[in-house]
């Protein structure tokens, strides 16, 4: 990612307008693990600054595409440095494309804003985004999906902050690919970076388990797979008809997001375990991952090397989640196992993904969807959207900024002044507001 530009916020602020409507594993199944488990063991928030200026596109990428990727997608737009601004005090910049998206993207969104605003004032940063219109209501108003030139602008940005796409009113998926899978592939964000960690043992469903349990971090691969499009339906409507969907595995792919895991790993320096979840008994291509994980790890000796079956491990995720550590893994399996994190670390209202490509323009998301019937009942739960936005910010380079998010979030459930995480147990913005106070005094630090 580029360095933020330091030049100070255009002037004549406007609040971000609402969007448009936008809107232990232990080895295979069987046996106990071989190893036991460890187990138990202020400021006013900125005003929102204007939205940034489009710059020319560079290049614009190729459009988002419903078929064929594999091939690598446009390759992300590359990002001249911005000259660093003489005269200390300068405020660091960073440009935000903001995709509220459909449903309650746009009150969790709103709230993560404000969350965001708060700790950047005290952190002396400023978030100056663009808010974009995509979404369910933009496309049935003007059938505009997803435009290259609006991906060729993101491309130029430092991060972009995604609510939820999806929509009944519009065919299943077709917005998810257009635009959630769009931005993955047009800007190559190869890692899907989902953090499982609870706050309360109350909001964990399994018996038994605290906080202590319940910490790891799933790399989910996000970029090919199943979701890379290739294959189809044949003779539809017939009695012949053939569905395919090709899992597709390229070394370049598998190796650099398991490089990245075991870098992550030994950063972390947690329980320095990584698990590779696969199910290369059954499906024989993926012995790419078998063997990539091997040779990669052979440069990580230490970092443990942990194997399990996809079945396995949704096993072991509710048994004994205290056995992981970091994880990695394919795509579509990534994509499953998580919803089993989201629920163990207190559900969707507080499970938070990063869409990365180290270095580069990144999106950061909610793991819910769009959750259509409780759209603008300010019911929903922004916590998750919140925790994205400190991923976010994280990404950008700003630690302390993440740390007192984390630590605000933290505080507030630790301390039960938020009990429950459920859609409407709170007012969103109720929650955004006690979220923003507590990073606001400095809660949790
Ligand atoms: C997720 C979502 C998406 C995915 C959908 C909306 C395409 O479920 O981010 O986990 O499957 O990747
Ligand atoms: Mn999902």
């Amino acid at each position: 990612m580029a360095k933020p530009s330091s030049k100070a916020p255009a002037k004549d602020p406007t609040p971000v307008k609402a969007a448009a409507p936008v809107k232990a594993p232990a080895p295979a199944k069987a046996p106990a693990p071989a190893k036991a488990p460890a187990s138990a063991k202020a400021p006013a928030p900125a005003k929102a600054p204007a939205p940034a200026k489009a710059p020319a596109p560079a290049k614009a990428p190729a459009p988002a595409n419903s078929g064929v990727p594999v091939k690598a997608a446009a390759p992300a737009v590359a990002r001249a440095p911005r000259a660093a601004v003489k005269g200390a005090k300068a405020p660091r910049v960073y440009r935000i494309a903001v995709l509220a998206g459909d449903g309650i993207g746009e009150e969790v969104v709103r709230e993560g804003l404000k969350v965001l605003d708060a700790v950047a004032a005290i952190e002396g940063f400023l978030l100056e985004r663009k808010v974009y219109p995509y979404g369910a209501d933009h496309y049935l108003a003007t059938k505009e999906a997803m435009p290259a030139s609006a991906l060729a602008e993101m491309g130029e940005m430092d991060a972009i902050y995604l609510g939820a796409i999806g929509d009944p009113r519009v065919e299943t998926g077709f917005l998810e690919r257009q635009i959630i899978w769009g931005v993955r592939q047009t800007f190559d964000l190869f890692v899907n970076l989902r953090p499982i960690r609870l706050y309360h043992e109350a909001l964990c469903p399994l018996k038994d388990k605290k906080p202590s349990d319940v910490d790891m971090i799933v790399v989910r691969e996000n970029t090919e797979d199943a979701y890379a499009g290739l294959g189809g339906i044949h003779r539809k409507g017939t009695p012949h008809e053939v569905a395919i969907a090709e899992m597709i595995y390229t070394r370049q792919g598998v190796e650099r997001v398991i490089r990245y895991a075991y870098e992550l790993c030994k950063k972390r320096n947690k329980m320095r375990r990584l698990t590779l979840v696969d199910k290369a008994n059954a499906i024989r291509a993926q012995d790419i991952w078998t063997r990539t994980f091997a040779e990669v790890g052979a440069e990580y000796p230490e970092v443990e090397q942990d194997h399990a079956y996809i079945d396995a491990a949704c096993m072991w995720m509710v048994k004994s989640p205290e056995w992981f550590d970091v994880v990695v893994t394919p795509n579509l399996f990534g994509d499953i196992l998580t919803d089993i994190g989201a629920m163990i670390q207190g559900g969707l209202g507080i499970a938070a993904s990063g869409n990365i490509h180290p270095g580069r323009v990144s999106m950061f998301e909610p793991i819910h969807g769009s959750a259509p019937k409780y759209r603008g009942q300010n019911s929903a739960n922004p916590i998750a959207a919140i925790e994205a936005g400190r991923m976010m910010l994280e990404h950008l380079g700003e630690a302390k900024a993440g740390r007192r998010i984390e630590a605000a979030v933290r505080h507030v459930i630790e301390t039960g002044r938020v009990r429950s995480l459920k859609a409407g147990a709170y007012k969103c913005d109720e929650i955004g507001d006690i979220i923003r106070d507590a990073v606001a005094t400095g809660q949790g630090m």
